[in-house]
């Protein structure tokens, strides 16, 4: 044996455990780095899965924002259609009602002025009377008392109702008068007719304004007739002012309740205008005598007021600027309706020019002509069962025959009170009418049809 191998040997076995330690060590470190790849690897495929994942979710989010897009665009659609239709059923809606004089819900019809002065308790009176109907309706009728001057009484009348909004015109601006015998009360009224009408049309924007004065009492039916007839004033543009009143509307001449004429006289008395005509009228208004100038043809130009056979307002004034005598024969006799009409289920459109006049035409050219020149012309109209029409050529003449009968003989510039072309009809005992006419009033209301022979 060589004994030199001793120390070598111990060498060699420290080398050897040495290696073995590094080895190891190395073996270790290997270990944990296997273990901190395979640790990577796993966590790269978990993040792999999640985005994965997240893609799908994400296409199929997607998926279904296509999906509610398309649903909005259908949706969309389907609304469009339906406002149409909905539009198509409120212009049907509205044109239905407009054709039944029903006005639209929430609109105001008119604006309801009491002109008053100086009778506190002629006031009290027609304030009582209006408010009895006005009030059902105040959203469609706004109310106020307009008054000239500055009367105490008269004001705490008017302040008196809380219904009433009240106007008043202090005046004191020179009188325009021509002549110094006049009265200043035309020329007073005049002016505050201006303002208030001004006042509510021109500073309170109404469409259309029905003027009252202190000493009326209306009729049931005063705001639904007025309701009524207010699509005429736009449709019709020769017709510039409905009133409710008829100067032969004295209980013997009047029948029915449900009938309306056309008229080229200014009724006045309770009647209303639109904010197109008073633009017209107001650069032009008069001084004085307003309801005698609205009845030149000057001021008309040829158009036409509506009237009601029966007076839906009645003039209880007695002591007023005017009157006396004329009370008595004229005024007092007014028959007031008071026969319910169903205005809202009427069709007015028979007031259409073309149409009322083909109509009243039609009706005149049917009735029994009787001679003018025989005194007992009046008991040969009360003799015959049917509609009479009797001619007259003059005003002399036209006058003479309402003497007879005892209707209005009074004209302002060439027309008789009441008429359209010259045809003034009035009621005879009852049912019968009674018409006076010139020799062309056919003509001019477009007959073109025969006259019936006899
Ligand atoms: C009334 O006025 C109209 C229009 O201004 C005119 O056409 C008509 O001839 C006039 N009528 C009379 C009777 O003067």
């Amino acid at each position: 044996m060589v004994r030199v191998g001793c120390g070598a040997r111990i060498g060699l076995l420290a080398a050897a455990v040495f290696f073995m330690v590094v080895q190891m060590r190395l073996f270790a470190v290997q270990s944990h780095y296997a273990d901190r790849i395979a640790s990577a690897i796993e966590n790269e495929n978990e993040c792999i899965r999640l985005k994965r994942n997240l893609i799908d979710k994400y296409s199929s989010q997607q998926g279904r924002v296509i999906a509610l897009e398309e649903e909005t665009e259908r949706l969309e659609n389907k609304f469009a259609q339906l406002t149409m239709l909905v539009q198509d059923y409120q212009n049907r809606d509205r044109s239905r009602k407009q054709s039944q004089n029903i006005v639209v819900e929430g609109e105001i019809v008119a604006a309801v002025v009491i002109m008053a002065c100086n009778r506190p308790d002629y006031l009290e009176r027609t304030l009582k009377s209006v408010l009895k109907y006005q009030i059902p309706v105040a959203g469609k009728f706004p109310l106020f008392v307009s008054q000239d001057g500055s009367m105490e009484a008269v004001k705490v009348v008017a302040k008196g109702f809380p219904e009433v909004t009240y106007l008043q015109h202090v005046g004191g601006e020179p009188l325009r008068k021509q002549n110094p015998q006049e009265n200043d009360a035309y020329y007073k009224i005049a002016s505050h007719y201006k303002w208030a009408l001004t006042e509510l049309f021109n500073k309170r924007s109404f469409s259309r304004v029905i003027i009252l004065e202190d000493d009326m009492e209306i009729a049931p039916d005063f705001f639904d007739y007025f309701e009524a007839t207010s699509w005429l004033l736009e449709e019709d543009k020769s017709v510039v002012a409905v009133s409710s009143w008829n100067d032969n509307g004295q209980r013997q001449f009047v029948y029915d309740s449900k009938a309306i004429y056309r008229s080229d006289f200014f009724p006045g008395l309770g009647w209303m205008l639109t904010s197109q005509f008073w633009e017209e009228l107001r650069p032009k208004w008069p001084a004085a005598y307003w309801d005698d100038w609205l009845r030149l043809n000057s001021t008309r130009k040829g158009r036409h007021f509506i009237r009601p056979e029966v007076c839906r307002t009645y003039n209880f004034g007695e002591h007023g600027s005017s009157m006396g005598q004329f009370f008595k024969q004229y005024l007092e006799p007014i028959k007031l309706n008071d026969v319910a009409v169903n205005w809202k289920s009427k069709d007015l459109g028979f007031l259409q020019e073309e149409r009322f006049n083909r109509e009243f035409a039609a009706l005149i050219a049917r009735a029994l002509p009787l001679p003018n020149s025989q005194a007992n012309v009046v008991k040969m109209a009360e003799s015959v069962g049917e509609d009479v029409r009797i001619e007259y050529s003059s005003q002399r003449q036209f006058e003479g025959l309402a003497r007879l009968f005892g209707v209005f003989e009074e004209w302002k510039d060439g027309v008789p009170r009441t008429a359209y072309k010259g045809v003034v009809v009035f009621r005879w005992m009852g049912k019968k009418k009674i018409y006076f006419l010139r020799p062309d009033s056919l003509r001019l209301l477009g007959f073109k049809g025969e006259e019936i022979s006899r």
